[in-house]
């Protein structure tokens, strides 16, 4: 055989082998109708109490008590603390009370050996956040701070997203971490007490954490509070923002429920909370989690090997692996590695050992890399030429970019099929679509994959087109982005505490 023909062979044998990986990626309507009917059976269960809540595999359906919506007409100043992904956040929220907000802030990346290391404490931890707090406060406030122990209380909202069992508005404790963090120590432990002991241990005894939220909560609760044609709440129906969500580093979602269905909720909070007129209270799904028992989830033999071999949480957080930002770019290099061990790639390193340094290394392809090579259209694909020596030191061919282009697309498409069920699952579920004349509903989302990653907000309307939804009811669901809603929610938190 000569040279060409080799070659030639080898390109057909990758592309026959990336045909069965695009199919194997592939959500199917049917596929869509079993995931939406698995979620809602699981959101069922998940209100029920449950035995133990670190072990447990099904959808946490954590309560927040929060048991109303903003209707724009707040006003205040607060202060709000952000942990979401990589990066902690310090802010003070102007809310104006005619929908709309100003915000102070100063944002910091987590310390690498906090993020990584099991054996590193909560103290060390809570403590740079109160740190952080501090640099925040005396740059923006500092006349806030002077009097030390006498000054003014100042109200503080903490938006912790992480799956914490919520005991009350302002504590809970954490259950698991997520997205990579691992600090073993934390694990049960009230995370607004540790924040709070930190704060009195750094000059801010006047910072009081008034209120605990996730991220999904805030980011509904913001977008509540922008949006102008919310109904109130007291009108015991639900208005039109009806879920909030987070596609992004991780993902998630929150939606009103009616507390009458909380069957976990205890008796007696449950009865004061209705003898106090109050119909729902907003519950953080946790839908990273959704199927934990792989009953209906597709699965790749990479989803295994990520979640077994490379995550920080394995057997937990299943549908975020498949999902999430950061997850797609860590998919695609495990097939890359794979095709190559198949000898279908890359043929010019004869073993894995020879692959490049970061193309071995776990988390390391990121899902820019991805979005760029996504909309590819240049010539011979030199976009994506470059994008993979820039971030992974990877020569290509343009046949192998061709293919790596096709997988980057069947990966992110079966993410954003995934990503509309349980959107349709909680409008089913809740019989929004049915409660108001026109029907119309709004779904507040945050999150970079949702926000930048090309063509993600269509895959996934057309996903819900394909769900039990159906076009009619795709057509009724106004997805809206409300960035950086996460801390202002914080903040409309800790205003009603
Ligand atoms: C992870 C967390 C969840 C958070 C989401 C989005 O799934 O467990 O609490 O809301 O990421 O940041």
């Amino acid at each position: 055989m000569s040279f060409d023909d080799l070659h030639k062979a080898t390109a057909q044998a990758l592309t026959g082998a990336v045909d069965e990986l695009v199919a194997e990626f592939e959500v199917t309507p049917e596929k869509l109708d079993q995931l939406t009917a698995h979620f809602i059976e699981q959101m069922e269960k998940g209100l029920k109490p449950t035995e133990d809540k670190a072990t447990d595999k099904g959808l946490p359906m954590i309560p927040s008590f929060v048991t109303g919506t903003p209707n724009g007409t707040e006003k205040g100043i607060l202060l709000a603390a952000d942990l979401g992904g990589t990066n902690f956040r310090v802010c003070s929220v102007e809310l104006h009370g005619d929908h709309t907000y100003t915000m102070e802030q100063m944002k910091s990346k987590i310390p690498e050996e906090l993020l990584d290391d099991e054996n590193a404490t909560s103290e060390q931890l809570f403590g740079y956040l109160a740190r952080r707090t501090l640099a925040f406060m005396k740059k923006f406030h500092p006349e806030q701070i002077e009097g030390g122990i006498s000054a003014k209380p100042l109200r503080m909202g903490f938006t912790f997203s992480y799956p914490v069992d919520q005991t009350s508005l302002n504590s809970g404790t954490l259950i698991r971490w997520t997205k990579g963090f691992k600090i073993a120590d934390t694990i049960g432990r009230d995370v607004v007490q540790l924040y709070q002991d930190e704060l009195k241990k750094n000059e801010l005894p006047m910072i009081n954490v008034v209120a605990l939220t996730n991220d999904t909560v805030g980011t509904f609760l913001s977008h509540c509070y922008a949006s102008d044609n919310t109904d109130s709440m007291t009108t015991g129906e639900i208005s039109e923002p009806v879920i909030g969500c987070i596609f992004g580093t991780g993902t998630n979602g929150c939606y009103m429920e009616e507390i009458k269905n909380i069957v976990k909720l205890p008796a007696d909070v449950k009865k004061k909370l209705l003898d106090e007129g109050k119909t729902h209270m907003v519950v953080n799904t946790e839908w990273g989690s959704f199927d934990n028992e792989l009953k209906v989830l597709p699965t790749t033999k990479y989803d295994v090997d990520i979640d077994q071999k490379y995550s920080a949480n394995p057997g937990f957080h299943l549908f975020e692996k498949r999902v999430s930002g950061m997850y797609l770019g860590e998919v695609l290099r495990n097939v890359l590695v794979d095709l190559h061990k198949r000898g279908l790639i890359f043929a010019q390193y004869r073993t894995e050992k020879q692959l490049p340094h970061r193309l071995q290394t776990p988390f390391e392809l990121d899902s820019e890399v991805l979005s760029h090579i996504e909309i590819d259209d240049s010539t011979g694909l030199r976009e994506t030429e470059l994008s993979l020596l820039q971030s992974l030191r990877l020569p290509t061919t343009p046949s192998e970019r061709h293919e790596i282009q096709r997988l980057v697309r069947a990966i992110s498409r079966r993410s954003a099929y995934l990503a509309a069920v349980p959107i349709a699952a909680i409008i089913l579920k809740t019989g929004t679509l049915n409660k108001r004349y026109h029907g119309e509903v709004e779904v507040g989302c945050d999150g970079s994959v949702i926000e930048y990653y090309p063509g993600f907000r269509s895959m996934l309307r057309h996903a819900l087109a394909l769900s039990p939804l159906g076009a009619e009811g795709e057509r009724k669901i106004h997805i809206k982005l409300s960035k950086d809603g996460s801390s202002a929610g914080a903040a409309l938190c800790a205003l009603v505490a």
